[in-house]
């Protein structure tokens, strides 16, 4: 699942969620020159671009990468991005209070919690989840109807300790190519309800052309 993720990431269809998230951090009061850390960091492609842009710009970003998956781990560290990383839960996240100005989170399990209690006070939290049209194009071989997932965000809707501040749709189409098309089913979810037909029949597709549909949220640390 992780080699797909980064094989198909590495191909670029999901830039245009890498340059929201790199104006969201940009934009930020902050700017590049933070405390970042990336719960659920899996293969570090996200890490990557942020540390691309803070290059760019002449600025210290100062990045941390966090997943439960050592395979995941260790394929970010490969990146040689200068980033710290560490190999743990993101309940249970191995930092000091207050120690972090912006949390991010792509995908992956968020604990609202220890969350809140390794951002500053005042500190951004940036949480991606599927939009309602994400990767229909996709799931059009595999469901009869498309039923879209409601990513995590209720947890932090509900949480004293998070105001969501913003959002942010970004919404294209992308079309796969060859491989790559084995490799999206298989990064996502929807690969463990798909019989091994399906999955034959996916991987013979030579295109795949597909909306892509992120939410970002931004959500601020409040003192509660
Ligand atoms: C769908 S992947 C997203 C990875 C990365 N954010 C991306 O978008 O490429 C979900 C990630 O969450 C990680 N994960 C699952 N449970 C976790 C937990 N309790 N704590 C930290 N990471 C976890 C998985 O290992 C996986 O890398």
């Amino acid at each position: 699942m992780i080699k797909s993720r980064q094989r198909f990431l590495n191909g670029g269809y999901y830039q245009p969620l890498a340059d929201a998230l790199i104006t969201a951090v940009n934009n930020c009061p902050l700017g590049f020159e933070q405390r970042l850390l990336d719960i659920g960091c899996g293969e570090g492609y996200y890490l990557q671009q942020l540390a691309n842009a803070a290059k760019s710009s002449n600025t210290n970003l100062k990045l941390v990468g966090l997943d439960i998956s050592k395979a995941g781990v260790r394929l970010a560290a490969n990146r040689k991005l200068g980033a710290q990383l560490v190999v743990d839960s993101a309940y249970k996240i191995p930092l000091f209070d207050n120690s972090i100005d912006t949390a991010l989170s792509v995908f992956s399990p968020i604990c609202p919690d220890e969350t809140a209690r390794v951002l500053s006070a005042d500190g951004l939290l940036m949480m991606v989840g599927p939009g309602e049209e994400h990767l229909t194009g996709l799931t059009a071989h595999i469901y009869e109807q498309h039923q879209p997932h409601g990513g995590n965000f209720n947890v932090l809707d509900e949480h004293p300790a998070f105001d969501l501040k913003e959002q942010i749709d970004v919404k294209t189409s992308i079309t796969v190519k060859g491989p790559d098309i084995l490799d999206l089913l298989t990064m996502t979810p929807y690969y463990w309800h798909t019989s091994a037909e399906q999955q034959e029949q996916v991987a013979a597709l030579t295109l795949l052309t597909t909306p892509v549909h992120f939410s970002l949220r931004i959500y601020q640390r409040t003192s509660f």
